[in-house]
């Protein structure tokens, strides 16, 4: 995808941080970003798509050069920490969520609309337990983040971003649940420090009238950029008014279920370096 920028400090900032991200790498010890190698390699480097990872730090941070370098550095020390990638391709979760959440890839919708992560939500309305351990939800919901994105194209104009739709059906809540409210803070503070401009719009489906106070308070913990991108919907059915092949329960054709992608294959590079973490663990 053409870079685009409408100043030349813009510009300035992006030839800046392209052009230090070797020491970046080096500072941080850590060369992975969403699952792309980002310095030169003769076997995994795309240097087209590490263009356009860094252009969406600059551009989350408005191309100011230290926000955006420091959210990119902060971002790489998070990922040597934490293995989102461990976390997608290599961990066991609970069943209950691997059940009630999913991705689904469908090139025939519109821009950016092609990989959808779905998270049936109102559906654990009666298994509050899985939000008890925050940690193991995060690993969870991190995981479902990092197989879309191996699903999209960085390179590309209409497949560079992630739609995510919750679906609240069934639920009916009059105070905020602890453990809902720790996990849904902790990955909104996740999403919005280390996943600078990957969403494309998300939903919030199946939500009563009377939920409505519900959004009012978890959007406060969402930044203006990010709320802008929202859309609420009482009734599932409205989404085929945003989406073209919407499975059958939001008013499509074929059952989200049948839609499901049962797996997803990592890349050769992200292959390779959980090659590496488990001949460390082995040895
Ligand atoms: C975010 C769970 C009810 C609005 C989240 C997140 C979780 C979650 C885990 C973290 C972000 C993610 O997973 O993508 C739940 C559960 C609910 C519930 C279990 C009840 C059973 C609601 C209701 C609303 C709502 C009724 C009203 C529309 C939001 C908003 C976010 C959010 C605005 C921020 C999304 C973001 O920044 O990406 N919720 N939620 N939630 N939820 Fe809920």
């Amino acid at each position: 995808m053409p870079l685009k920028f409408e100043t030349d400090d813009s510009k300035k900032c992006y030839e800046t941080l392209r052009a230090d991200l070797a020491n970046i790498v080096q500072e941080t010890e850590y060369d992975e970003l969403y699952g792309h190698k980002l310095t030169p390699d003769a076997q995994f480097y795309n240097e087209g798509v590490v263009d356009n990872l860094i252009y969406k730090f600059c551009k989350a941070n408005q191309f100011e050069l230290e926000g955006s370098k420091s959210q990119l550095v902060k971002t790489l020390k998070w990922r040597k920490e934490f293995r989102p990638l461990h976390a997608a391709f290599s961990e066991t979760h609970d069943s209950m969520l691997n059940d009630v959440c999913a991705i689904t890839v469908d090139e025939k919708n519109d821009a950016n609309q092609k990989v959808i992560s779905w998270n049936l939500y109102g559906l654990l309305v009666k298994h509050k337990e899985v939000f008890e351990d925050t940690d193991k939800f995060l690993r969870f919901r991190i995981g479902l983040m990092e197989r879309g994105l191996q699903l999209l194209d960085f390179e590309s104009e209409d497949n560079h971003l992630m739609t995510q739709v919750h679906d609240y059906d069934n639920v009916s809540m009059w105070k905020l649940d602890p453990g809902i409210k720790k996990c849904s803070k902790a990955i909104i503070e996740v999403f919005q420090d280390f996943y600078p401009e990957t969403l494309f719009s998300k939903f919030f489906v199946n939500v009563p009238y009377i939920m409505s106070w519900l959004y009012e308070i978890v959007k406060r913990f969402v930044s203006e950029d990010t709320r802008k991108k929202f859309i609420v919907l009482s009734d599932g059915k409205q989404m085929k008014e945003y989406l073209k092949f919407p499975p059958k329960e939001y008013g499509g054709q074929a059952t989200l279920e049948s839609s499901k992608l049962k797996k997803v294959t990592p890349n050769a590079y992200v292959a390779h370096l959980l090659t590496l973490e488990d001949e460390k663990t082995t040895v």
